[in-house]
């Protein structure tokens, strides 16, 4: 039996309806659009679809500046598009989380025009107001060198309001009970029309206390407690999916010790730390990322990745080790972006080579947690670093060699499709990789189907084994009496390991998943293995008999699930 947590064993797919599949022809992607490339994902093996924001909205910051919580915005549909879609998905299995944002609205929503015009309207208080201008107004932005400043005076109003993102990002007044009761009103809309849970965006912001005297702004966590006790009443499987690049110290608090907060929530340490070994291969302060981002309820789960809609963001490693990232991946300046992060997407970083972005993904997709991965990355699109801030990493999908890639019939896509050279459309796009069985798209193909059929890891408990060697991280992971031993070496040289795979006693062989290269013990049970440059392997521990020998149970119960 498997207790119904889907999440644990899922694998997500991001991406932005904008950028995804034009079908109207209006150069801006669109429900239609993705209706039409369903079939697509679900042979790629995804099972939850992660959409960025979707309602109306001036689109000044890709949606994240929301107009109208309860319409899709009309370039991409209406929202009788959006519940064939939702149909659409459930029919073929595959879940759907949509972003919401409630940090903040857009400064064009109809609340914010009334606070601001009617100093007695009820949504004055919606949003959080200074008479004169706060001490910290210059403090606390979150897009450094583009964004001025957190308090904007409004003319209208006569007052300044924080917006802790852009100026026309207004933050909401999260702890007025009337906003609390209207957010909760917004999930239980979208629930409704078919959604599985939500990515909710900037949660360390939503829950902060805010205002004007407010110097070091504590976080109400009952807040969450309360998101999740709504979502799960109106939908049991719904689940809240944090985006909170937070302190692992922190990580308990928002996932609830007894699980009762944040179902899942990305986990940025280990993120960049990855990255940090991706660029050194020094993998220490990767296993130590993952040890102190091991403690969580049973129930939670990391979502793992490895690059997003926004920068790669290395704001949690000293200063040393983000200049070693930076020095790899991202030496320009033009490729750096709000002085901590590389805003490039991942092919470029890893210079298209196909061994390193195999290595990278094959080991994201087996960390403890659940991978999200970015559209477009499984066919190694590239960047446009003349594009600003983060659009240069949010070109459209590049579907064939047709025109603008396949992606639209206009003349004048929105965004401009990638064209020419190493990752233009011409050589880098779904269909010719369709018809290549070494293709990036068919490896990540197959690479899915594999983790998919790797329960151990998503549901199970790891070890960090000791490989004698830096560059190589050893993950054993075991659940209801199965095992798998993962192997990863970072760097660009083969070595000899010797591993002890660490099963109490058992001498077992390491059965290869992914090739016909399996491993037998010595007299004494040890494994002596070579890895060649950016090599990775999948081992079960013993036969390909595990199923047999898998049980109902884990642990003590509720111990463990
Ligand atoms: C985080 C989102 O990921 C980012 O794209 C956005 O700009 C900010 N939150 C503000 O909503
Ligand atoms: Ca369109």
């Amino acid at each position: 039996m498997i207790r119904d947590l889907w999440y644990k064993n899922a694998v997500i797919y991001n991406l932005s309806l904008s950028t995804f599949m034009d079908a109207n022809g209006d150069g801006i992607g669109d429900f239609q659009g993705l209706l039409r490339r369903l079939d697509y994902l679900h042979g790629l093996g995804v099972t939850c679809l992660w959409l960025g924001p979707f309602q109306t909205s001036p689109l000044k910051d890709d949606g994240y500046d929301v107009a109208d919580y309860y319409n899709v915005d009309p370039r991409y549909g209406t929202l009788g598009d959006f519940v064939e879609f939702t149909h659409a998905c459930e029919q073929r299995g595959i879940r759907v989380i949509i972003d919401l944002v409630i940090n903040h609205t857009s400064d064009q929503h109809p609340w914010f025009k009334a606070a601001r015009s009617d100093p007695d309207s009820k949504y004055r208080d919606w949003y959080v107001w200074s008479d004169s201008k706060p001490e910290n107004a210059d403090q606390g932005m979150v897009f450094p060198g583009v964004q001025k400043s957190t308090w904007t005076y409004d003319r209208e109003a006569k007052a300044w309001y924080f917006h802790r993102f852009y100026k026309f990002q207004p933050d909401l007044n999260t702890a007025n009970p009337e906003v609390h009761a209207e957010l909760l009103k917004i999930m239980g809309f979208w629930i409704q029309l078919g959604v599985a849970g939500f990515r909710m965006d900037a949660v360390p912001f939503i829950i902060a206390e805010k205002g004007a005297d407010v110097t070091k702004p504590k976080e109400q966590f009952g807040m969450l407690r309360s998101f999740r006790e709504f979502v799960q009443w109106r939908r049991g499987d719904a689940v809240l999916l944090a985006e909170a690049n937070i302190l692992p110290e922190d990580d308990l608090e928002y996932f609830g010790v007894d699980g009762d907060r944040c179902h899942m929530m990305f986990n940025f340490q280990v993120n960049q730390h990855l990255f940090y070994a991706l660029a050194t291969a020094d993998t220490g302060p990767l296993a130590k990322a993952l040890e102190v981002t091991k403690p969580r309820p049973a129930t939670a789960q990391w979502g793992t990745f490895l690059r997003n809609h926004d920068e790669l963001d290395l704001g949690r490693l000293t200063e040393e080790q983000r200049q070693a990232v930076f020095a790899a991946f991202g030496p320009d300046k033009s490729m750096q972006l709000y002085d901590r992060g590389i805003r490039r997407r991942l092919a470029p970083m890893l210079h298209a080579d196909r061994r390193r972005i195999e290595l990278a993904y094959s080991l994201m997709f087996t960390l403890p947690g659940t991978p999200v991965i970015r559209y477009g990355d499984e066919i190694g699109m590239g960047d446009d670093l003349s594009l600003p801030e983060r659009n240069c990493a949010r070109t459209p999908m590049q579907w064939s060699d047709e025109p603008h890639g396949g992606f639209t019939k206009s003349d004048e896509p929105d965004s401009p499709v990638i064209s020419g050279g190493v990752f233009g459309y011409e050589r880098i796009n779904a269909a010719i990789q369709r018809r290549d069985p070494e293709s990036m798209l068919n490896w990540t193909e197959r690479i899915i189907r594999m983790r998919k059929e790797c329960p151990e890891i998503g549901w199970g408990d790891f070890r960090i084994l000791k490989t004698g060697r830096p560059e190589v991280l050893a993950l054993r992971y075991d659940w209801r009496n199965n095992g798998l031993v993962v192997l990863h070496n970072l760097s660009d040289k083969p070595c000899e390991i010797v591993l002890d795979v660490d099963g109490h006693g058992e001498t077992c062989r390491l059965v290869n998943l992914l090739s016909e290269d399996h491993s037998e013990p010595d007299a004494e049970g040890r494994h002596r293995l070579v890895m060649e440059a950016y090599g990775y392997r999948w081992f079960r521990v013993g036969g390909l008999d595990y199923l047999l020998r898998r049980t109902e149970a884990n642990g003590k119960p509720g111990e463990n699930v």
